[in-house]
């Protein structure tokens, strides 16, 4: 049968993958860290969970309006205008299964075939798929390591051309933790505004920050008109299973993005509305517990990192991702690249991790690499991790063992 060619350009997160290779080797008996995905490893807060008890109990499980609840998009208004310092009017916010959805809906609702999407790049796999889904074109910007993860703004200047229609940015960003200059936010919101562009504003780690606090481009003059941000409870309140989220835009588009959820999901589980209410009413304590939990891991694991001969890690100023750059170490030992050392990591020393290629198309030219660790872990665990990363290294009849492993599978592919 014909498949529609759409089809063949969705690509896809493929994090999800190695998550069910490591459930496989799991059910195998095989014992394996996983610091491949990212969501916080503790439970959802009590009073979340009541939350959502008590609705079920309340007979709260028809539909909702396709846009949200009322009051789930009204505490949604309050608390963004509340952290980002702009007025926002529940009728601005659609409540979505998710933060991913507002990334699909945006780019549906936004771009047509033809048009340029500006998206970071590593980053976040699903600006890619999508841009190509809807038959856009791609145009990576790159994080420069030497920015701390951040972008050149005459780089970026240099891809506006009459075709973009939107620009994507990502900050607190995965996959490396970089978080974007107040400065730089400015910057791309007078690019914008030139040149007539939208601002897809992933801000899913807003709460997840270090030092300071998170800017959002929506704050500056002009920029809400044109800004989608989206948010949403899966990080801040460890509730990715749960499928909550939500996108604030321009009412007009909100109008459409609410038709969207009428056509594809009718609406969001309703007790899960109820939940997301109260974590957003409720205490914020488990937000602060989690954050500094986090920064602990952070020191550890950039510590940890930068102690493997040939690993080289920035400390991430947001997000709960290390990135170390590994080319130095891929070098040594004879990866190809980090795709390969991903997949020594997963079979060699029990350790999960994500290597670049798992944040998009690699440019012509980059000859760096690195992997993704998501440091979500208990201290144990994180501890136990590095130490098999550094002894697996080590280990020269490990090595040895991959790389004959690697040829007998490329003698069968041939
Ligand atoms: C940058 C970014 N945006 C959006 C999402 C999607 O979040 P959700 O699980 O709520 O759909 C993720 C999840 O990993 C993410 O890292």
């Amino acid at each position: 049968m014909k498949l529609a060619s759409r089809i063949t350009r969705l690509g896809t997160e493929t994090a999800f993958e190695v998550l069910a290779e490591v459930n496989e080797l799991r059910s195998r008996g095989k014992d394996i860290i996983a610091l491949s995905i990212g969501e916080p490893a503790c439970a959802t807060a009590p009073h979340i969970k009541q939350a959502a008890k008590d609705a079920l109990d309340r007979d709260l499980t028809h539909y909702s309006p396709s846009g949200g609840i009322a009051e789930l998009r009204s505490a949604a208004a309050v608390y963004v205008s509340r952290s980002r310092g702009i007025p926002v009017d529940p009728a601005e916010v659609v409540v979505v299964p998710g933060g991913k959805p507002i990334i699909f809906f945006s780019i549906l609702a936004c771009v047509e075939e033809g048009d340029e999407v500006v998206y970071p790049l590593p980053g976040y796999p699903i600006y890619e798929s999508m841009i190509n889904f809807v038959g856009a074109t791609p145009v990576p910007l790159r994080l420069r390591e030497e920015k701390r993860f951040s972008f050149d703004i005459g780089e970026l200047r240099s891809k506006i051309t009459d075709r973009t229609r939107m620009i994507i940015v990502n900050s607190p960003h995965n996959p490396t933790g970089g978080v974007i200059p107040k400065n730089d936010l400015h910057e791309i919101a007078e690019l914008a505004l030139e040149h007539d562009i939208w601002v897809l504003s992933d801000e899913i780690y807003s709460r997840i920050i270090y030092e300071g606090k998170a800017e959002s481009i929506s704050q500056f003059p002009g920029m809400k008109e044109r800004t989608i941000i989206l948010d949403g409870h899966s990080k801040t309140y460890a509730m990715t299973g749960w499928r909550v989220g939500y996108g604030v835009m321009p009412r007009e588009l909100a109008a459409h993005v609410t038709r969207l959820m009428t056509n594809s999901n009718s609406c969001t589980a309703t007790f899960t509305q109820y939940a997301a209410l109260a974590a957003l009413e409720g205490p914020q304590d488990s937000v602060d517990t989690i954050v500094e939990e986090f920064r602990k891991n952070r020191d550890l694991i950039v510590r940890g990192l930068n102690a493997i001969e040939g690993f080289h890690c920035h400390t991430p100023a947001g997000a709960f991702y290390a990135y170390p750059n590994v080319t130095e170490a891929c070098r040594k030992h004879g990866f190809r690249d980090s795709r390969q050392l991903q997949q020594f990591l997963l079979h060699h020393a029990g350790v999960a991790v994500l290597g670049q290629q798992c944040f998009g198309t690699r440019l012509p030219g980059d000859d760096q690499e690195y992997i993704r660790l998501s440091y979500v872990s208990s201290v144990s665990d994180l501890q136990e991790a590095l130490r098999r990363i550094r002894e697996a290294l080590a280990d020269a009849q490990r090595l040895k063992a991959f790389f004959k492993e690697q040829e007998d599978r490329d003698l069968v592919r041939q």
